[in-house]
């Protein structure tokens, strides 16, 4: 099974090696940001300017094995004074070799770990409408809370829904 390791900051073989999984997933047709086009150097450049956040707030949590990055995700605590409770998780990814084999529920229980230790318990999130990312989630006890229609583009270009997904983690006092 993989390890997992933050990256709380970036060397120039770690961002050579998430750049290459962002364009796998890119590649896969997985709608996270990037449309189809993405080449090597715009995919160094995101995790590049990614940077500051994860000096600053943002966790990232890579799944390595044997050297190879196999999958990754991001979560963003919200800083407004009425939302500190909660976090997104973003750009959860793994590579096409390597699905199936349980790397994404390991890369979620270790945000989700995270979220709590940090009294995060409220985590959103959004995906393509009937992506496999969907599964994924709903297998995890995340709950739909709704579709965007025409939200994102595809990395083929065309628009598809998206849709909201939230996760509690614990009961407070005040739920
Ligand atoms: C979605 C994704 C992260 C899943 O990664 P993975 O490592 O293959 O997922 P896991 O092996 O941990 O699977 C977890 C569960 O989801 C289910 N699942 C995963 N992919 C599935 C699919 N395509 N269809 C149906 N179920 C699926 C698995 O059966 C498993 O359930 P189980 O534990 O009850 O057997 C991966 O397919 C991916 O990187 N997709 C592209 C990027 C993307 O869309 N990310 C989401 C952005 S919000």
């Amino acid at each position: 099974m993989p390890t997992l390791r933050r990256l709380a900051a970036l060397n120039d073989a770690d961002i050579q090696a998430a750049a290459t999984l962002l364009r796998d997933a890119v590649a896969g047709g997985a709608s996270i940001g990037f449309l189809a086009d993405l080449d090597h150097a715009a995919a160094v450049g995101y995790w590049r300017s990614l940077a500051p956040a994860l000096e600053r707030d943002v966790l990232c949590w890579i799944a390595e094995e044997d050297g190879a990055l196999l999958g990754s995700v991001q979560l963003g605590p919200c800083h407004k004074a009425n939302g500190r409770h909660r976090a997104e998780l973003q750009k959860l990814m793994v590579h096409r070799s390597a699905r199936g084999r349980g790397i994404a529920s390991l890369l979620l229980a270790e945000a989700e770990h995270a979220a709590l230790a940090d009294d995060r318990w409220l985590l959103v999130l959004d995906t393509e409408d009937g992506s496999s990312a969907e599964h994924l989630y709903q297998r995890r006890g995340w709950q739909r809370a709704g579709a965007l229609p025409d939200y994102a583009r595809s990395p083929d270009g065309r628009l598809h829904p998206t849709v909201l997904y939230w996760k509690r983690l614990r009961h407070t006092a005040d739920t």
